[in-house]
């Protein structure tokens, strides 16, 4: 799968470990965040994997901030995007199983490495359910027109 993946400066650390996790696992991944730990502002980075996303260069995307609300709030502005922020696996299995979610977020303050591979492994390993599930997503896209 072509993963994008992005973040500010309050997740450097667990990004390079979801980057380097991602890799192994056979995947390949855009990595539009920052690696520095200078301030930076997250919503260019939750805008950058967002397009990346809907503009159809990646398959979906993984965005980590402090928190993995304002980055996700962020890409959710770019029509299309369903990013969701999950901070355990059954949330992250069911936001795409669900909501077709195109993003998953998390925070590198509120998760610690473990739990964030989990989240994507979840994610990554559920499908969407379609039907009764589909109307709702759509009913989501027509809120953009
Ligand atoms: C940066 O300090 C922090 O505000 C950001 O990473 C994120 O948590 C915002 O939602």
């Amino acid at each position: 799968m072509k993963i994008a993946l992005g973040n500010d400066h309050a997740a450097v650390e667990l990004k390079q470990e979801i980057l380097k996790y991602l890799q192994e696992k056979g995947h390949e991944v855009i990595d539009l965040g920052v690696n520095s730990n200078e301030s930076c502002n997250y919503p260019e980075y939750g805008a950058a994997v967002g397009h990346a996303v809907v503009d159809g260069k990646a398959d979906c995307g993984v965005l980590i901030c402090g928190t993995g609300v304002g980055i996700s709030i962020a890409a959710n502005k770019v029509k299309g995007v369903r990013a969701a922020v999950c901070s355990e696996p059954v949330t992250a299995r069911l936001v795409k199983e669900h909501n077709d979610a195109n993003i998953i977020a998390f925070g590198a303050r509120i998760v610690g490495n473990e739990m964030a591979k989990a989240i994507v492994d979840a994610y990554l390993g559920a499908e969407f359910l379609g039907g009764r599930h589909q109307t709702r997503v759509d009913m989501i896209s027509d809120l953009e027109k």
